[in-house]
């Protein structure tokens, strides 16, 4: 089954959009998929896909109660469907306090058994939730995790669960800082959790056309396994909080954010068709497509059929895109 955590160092490399797009291509894969939210805050992939209304009432059943083994109701009850097919365990406010969270069960469990506290399995909690005692396994064919950067508790789970991460980087400042730590990094997280980490890929995002982007995109394709690279697309991935959906439905139900008596509307049938955000599209089917069938071995369905509104339809195809072609952002 096809597991990744999007990780990244640092914040605003676009992880929640690559999940989002990612988790649709996948579905469009014919791939059955569940995205867990862990980042509590605003802007997340809860609030993208319009989800997880009761994020914000403490009484109410939510991730972080299953994974501390305390459940107020039945795990099924805590996923949602996105309109585009896609399942979501949504963002609770509780995540913010999993750690404090954790201390107590720790502190409670550790006091009954004896036991030392160093010995408590802390970041196999959420592997054996999903894994051992929900079996997801047999429902899912991926899971996908947004997590929360924060090199804590919650990500450590998460990545105790998934053992193989997707990177998205910005080709600037911070964001190059960020590659260079991220094989030390994993080791790192190697040995800390004693497992094996997988890094499927390397994903250099927004990059532009200058000559310091083009650096930046060479210096990561020499250094990691890059199978496509996503341009500047401020427009496009903008109007996925418009359309609560990914950039599949933007371009598709041609959603456009424009001014209108003096004020900012969203509404769709409204965007242009452009060349190069169709090509962002497949791009993004590509990437899908070297996670799943590369680094995962799934049977995937090459074809993608964008219904466009109004227009005429675009096939992808991912046996006709060759190697050799050259890369373009
Ligand atoms: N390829 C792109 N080019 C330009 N802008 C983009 C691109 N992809 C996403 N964005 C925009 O960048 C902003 C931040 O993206 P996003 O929320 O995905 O980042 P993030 O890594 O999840 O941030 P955080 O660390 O806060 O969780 C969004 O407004 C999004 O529309
Ligand atoms: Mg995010």
């Amino acid at each position: 089954m096809i597991a990744i955590v999007i990780y990244s160092e640092s914040g605003g490399t676009y992880k929640t959009t690559m999940t989002a797009n990612l988790a649709v291509a996948l579905e469009r894969m014919d791939q059955d998929v569940l995205v867990l939210d862990l980042d509590p805050q605003e802007g997340n992939l809860t609030s993208l896909f319009d989800v997880g209304e009761h994020r914000s009432d403490p009484e109410a059943d939510n991730l972080v109660k299953h994974i501390l083994e305390m459940p107020d109701g039945d795990f099924h009850d805590l996923i949602e469907t996105s309109s585009e097919g896609v399942d979501i365990i949504p963002s609770h406010d509780m995540l913010g306090d999993f750690t404090s969270n954790l201390e107590q069960k720790i502190s409670y469990e550790t006091g009954m058994k004896n036991m030392n506290r160093d010995e408590y399995p802390r970041y196999e909690l959420l592997y054996n939730l999903l894994w051992e005692q929900q079996k997801l396994q047999n429902e899912y064919d991926a899971v996908l995790i947004d997590p929360n950067a924060r090199a804590e508790d919650l990500l450590y789970n998460a990545i105790y669960a998934l053992r193989t991460l997707v990177a998205p980087v910005k080709p600037a400042g911070k964001g190059n800082l960020s590659l260079n730590g991220l094989e030390g990094l994993v080791k790192n997280m190697e040995s800390q959790l004693e497992i094996e980490i997988g890094l499927s890929c390397v994903v250099p995002s927004g990059v532009g056309r200058t000559n310091a982007h083009q650096q930046y995109r060479k210096q990561f394709e020499n250094a990691f396994s890059t199978p496509v690279t996503i341009g500047e697309r401020q427009s496009l991935m903008d109007a996925m909080w418009e359309a609560q959906g990914s950039a599949f439905k933007v371009v598709e139900e041609r959603w456009k954010t424009f001014e209108q008596d003096d004020e900012m509307v969203s509404a769709p049938e409204k965007r242009r068709v452009h060349d190069r955000e169709i090509e962002t599209l497949q791009k993004l089917y590509e990437l899908a497509g070297f996670i799943a069938a590369d680094t995962f071995d799934a049977e995937i369905n090459p074809v993608l059929e964008l219904e466009i509104t109004d227009y005429e339809n675009e096939v992808i195809d991912l046996r006709k895109i060759t190697e050799t072609e050259a890369p373009t952002v």
